[in-house]
């Protein structure tokens, strides 16, 4: 008989497994998290201060690069390395489909054209193989590929450097859901030409906003994101190019920067919680558990199963009191914003495939043992009905 967490009541509260639950972590670190905003608020230091500077100079070194600029969102990040690039307008950008939109979103408002690339089914990121096949074929056309690590786990940037640098193209990372994840001892964010990150609450290193960093080595196109993200500006009331207003909050840096003193606690704390799944599901023959290379590090963002049934699972889950979503159900490709792209359906067989199977479990540091016992055995019985 199972206890239903979302019936049973402890201590008066009502249970109920949440999808992320950033009140764990606050409990802990939140006393931490107020002083600092205070001292941002009686500093009235709110634009570009110290606590800005400290927290690029603290990632830089966290991801191992030596420039971090913070920007107002990943969104941003992403936007203001493609302003910053000054890539040849309209030219092809190889992306995947399978994505949160900003990925492609980003692209179009810096004048590029989004190519959609189809995934390796084990990963769910861009497949090298079929990112040559689009070089080859393509050629001239393209200026850059951006991958995404999706879910925390890096693309696999060992076939994918090699390749930019043999066409010729700029390679840069969406590190939007993977800050804390590696590949052979190389931290997400440190890969291609230049990378973006987040800092959306439900990130591994989420604030209490929006928030976003741009990593890179090249010291040049540093100095043109800082430019674009205060209005293109290079000297005072100056402005060299077309920017925008991108900035990211001192209140936000100084939350981010308590957060990050706990986030190889909590990265640790992820992957428990992504083995104790794996333990748990094991045996399933519905379920297709979530592939981490040798070598790879994920940051768990997501835990992503591939389920049979899943859309009648996903109800009899959401029934049980156990939230789960599905990250994506309509690839970009066929959305209505990019059907002048030219990309029908069947197009990208293995994100569509994709779209269709995946489903994400609850996933945060702070997920309990019995919650997710709870969760496996919904799920198992389930497919025993
Ligand atoms: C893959 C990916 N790219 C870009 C973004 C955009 O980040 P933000 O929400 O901070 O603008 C996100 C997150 O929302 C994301 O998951």
């Amino acid at each position: 008989m199972l206890k239903g967490f979302s019936e049973s009541k402890k201590g008066g509260n009502l249970w109920a497994v949440r999808f992320i639950d950033l009140s764990r972590g606050y409990s802990r670190y939140g006393p931490e998290i107020e002083e600092a905003v205070c001292r941002v608020l009686r500093s009235t230091r709110y634009i570009l201060g110290p606590e800005v500077s400290a927290l690029e100079a603290e990632l830089a070194q966290f991801v191992g690069v030596p420039q971090a600029i913070g920007v107002s969102s990943g969104t941003d990040a992403l936007l203001l390395i493609f302003k910053a690039l000054d890539l040849p307008p309209g030219s092809k950008v190889l992306t995947p489909s399978f994505t949160f939109v900003a990925t492609a979103e980003a692209l179009r408002r810096a004048g590029l054209r989004p190519y959609f690339v189809d995934i390796d089914p084990r990963t769910f990121n861009l497949s090298p193989k079929a990112v040559e096949e689009a070089l080859r074929r393509l050629s001239d056309e393209v200026s850059a590929v951006l991958a995404v690590s999706l879910f925390g786990l890096p693309a696999d940037f060992e076939a994918l450097e090699p390749l930019a640098e043999e066409y010729g193209v700029v390679l840069v990372e969406d590190a939007c859901q993977s800050l804390g994840g590696e590949l052979a001892g190389r931290r997400s964010g440190s890969f291609g030409r230049a990378a973006a990150t987040s800092f959306f609450p439900a990130k591994p290193l989420g604030g209490a906003g929006d928030g976003g960093m741009v990593f890179t080595r090249d010291e040049d196109l540093a100095r043109r994101v800082r430019a674009l993200r205060v209005h293109g500006q290079t000297r005072n009331y100056y402005y060299e190019y077309s920017g925008i207003n991108g900035r990211l909050d001192e209140l936000q840096a100084a939350i981010l920067r308590v957060k990050l003193h706990y986030f190889e606690e909590e990265l640790r704390l992820r992957e428990k919680v992504a083995k104790r799944y794996c333990e748990l599901l094991k045996g399933l023959p519905e379920i297709t558990l979530p592939y981490i290379p040798e070598g790879y590090r994920s940051a768990w963002a997501q835990f992503t199963i591939r389920a049979e049934g899943r859309d009648d699972l996903k109800a009899w889950l959401a029934e049980k009191g156990i939230p789960t979503m599905v990250y994506y159900p309509l690839p970009l490709h066929l959305q209505p914003v990019f059907q002048d792209l030219g990309f029908g359906e069947g197009s990208l067989p293995e994100t569509e495939r994709a779209a269709r199977e995946v489903l994400s479990l609850p996933m945060h540091p702070y997920l309990r043992e019995e919650e997710q016992a709870f969760i496996v055995e919904t799920i198992r019985e389930f497919y025993r009905r």
